[in-house]
């Protein structure tokens, strides 16, 4: 009887009662609206020699997107920059509009910008016979479009468009802006001291009110792979990472790098979320329990939103790109057309395994297929380093995570 009056009452709690709150996480999105390139072949051409994004398909991920949201009703949707393609200030304008369907579904939106947002050195309009320059945005600007998902800016200039939003009673986002734009955009981030003093008012605010902190960046926070690491990674990492340990926090939320990856140092954990613009287009799924105990997963967009095969064509469309790349280089050694067909389909398969997150060093089977055995030779090692570092990373494959609690201090 007991136990039927306590299911009764938990049938009864409201929804906000709800023991976790719930977080939605996309990065990358490079939206390209339309009308800057839509039924020009110059704009594929230059996409199948890029790195494998999809923005042709921009309206179908969008609404996909928005269909998701509108199916899971996280208590957030967390985006962690590069929302344009290329800092478009159309392509702004239309992205503000899908997010705002979301937000009209009831699941608030949070934004920062990345490397492809503000400032952006000649984005293009792509026409039948070339190209011609479009409008960027300035930060002011950004701001001003994105004013519905975005909280007013926080901390001094060097902070860039940082501020904390407030999820429920039992979460606070550090939304750090990180990225580089004074002047022009440059690919690495910058943590300065106004976004100590921003992080600090926060995480001490946020200790006194009992709550915990997820942090989140566009550039990594930690190092995650030994290619271009000082690109892909903040600058001055290593103190933001010690600030955070300091706090309390344990995930940091970042992008950039397009790649499905977690980096682990000194009880922090830094997750790259796979870009949502490339196969097979990634959100994450982070809960946080009322104890503070974290749970983060890396998903796909459900199919059932997107057009009947769209997953197959994206998937092919980041091999082919992949392929032709490699085999351009492996044309210039001469090798025997049958080696170069082995070799190509080989790396464009593992290449879209790790951008997924799904190739796990401990998995022997890559290692050990006679099609990799082709890559080891020392003819071939100019072009192979890529993937022979990567094949040996440690944390690679890891699609969940989980963080129990962090213990409570004794009572005095
Ligand atoms: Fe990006």
């Amino acid at each position: 009887m007991k136990k039927l009056l306590i299911l009764l009452a938990l049938l009864l709690l409201p929804l906000s009662a709800r023991a976790e709150t719930r977080l939605m996480v996309v990065s990358d999105t490079h939206y390209l609206v339309p009308e800057l390139y839509e039924g020009r072949e110059t704009f594929l051409q230059a996409m199948r020699q890029a790195d494998g994004k999809v923005p042709q398909y921009g309206e179908e991920l969008m609404a996909a997107l928005v269909a998701q949201a509108e199916a899971l009703r996280p208590d957030a949707l967390v985006i962690t920059g590069d929302l344009a393609f290329n800092g478009e200030r159309a392509s702004h304008i239309a992205l503000a509009e899908w997010l705002r369907k979301i937000e009209d579904a009831g699941v608030p939106v949070y934004v920062i910008p990345g490397n492809h947002d503000i400032n952006v050195y000649r984005p293009v309009r792509f026409l039948e016979n070339g190209w011609e320059y479009t409008a960027p945005v300035t930060q002011e600007e950004f701001a001003a479009i994105y004013a519905p998902f975005l909280l007013p800016k926080e901390g001094g200039d060097n902070a860039g468009l940082s501020y904390h939003a407030e999820i429920g009673e039992k979460l606070w986002l550090a939304m750090l802006d990180v990225s580089f734009y004074q002047g022009s955009a440059q690919t690495f981030g910058l943590y300065t001291a106004d976004h100590r003093d921003f992080l600090k008012g926060v995480l001490d605010q946020a200790q006194a009110a009992g709550v915990a902190v997820i942090s989140a960046t566009h550039q990594s926070v930690l190092a995650h792979t030994q290619f271009n690491r000082d690109g892909f990674l903040t600058m001055g990492s290593d103190q933001l990472a010690a600030q955070l340990v300091q706090g309390g926090v344990r995930l940091n939320l970042s992008g950039h790098l397009h790649i499905q990856h977690t980096a682990q140092a000194n009880g922090l954990t830094d997750i790259a979320l796979g870009a949502f613009c490339i196969t097979p287009h990634r959100y994450a799924w982070v809960t946080v329990a009322d104890d503070g105990s974290i749970s983060y997963e890396a998903r796909a967009l459900d199919d059932r939103y997107l057009p009947e095969g769209f997953a197959e064509t994206s998937l092919n469309w980041f091999k082919d790109v992949s392929a032709e790349k490699t085999r351009s280089g492996l044309l210039t050694l001469g090798l025997p057309e049958e080696e170069i067909s082995r070799m190509t389909a080989f790396s464009s398969r593992f290449s879209a395994a790790y951008f997924a997150g799904t190739y796990g060093s401990r998995d022997p089977s890559w290692r050990e297929d006679p099609d990799y055995l082709l890559w080891l030779r020392p003819e071939v090692s100019s072009h192979s380093a890529y993937m022979t570092t990567i094949m040996d990373e440690e944390n690679s494959g890891l699609l969940t995570w989980e963080c129990p609690a962090a213990p409570r201090e004794a009572a005095p």
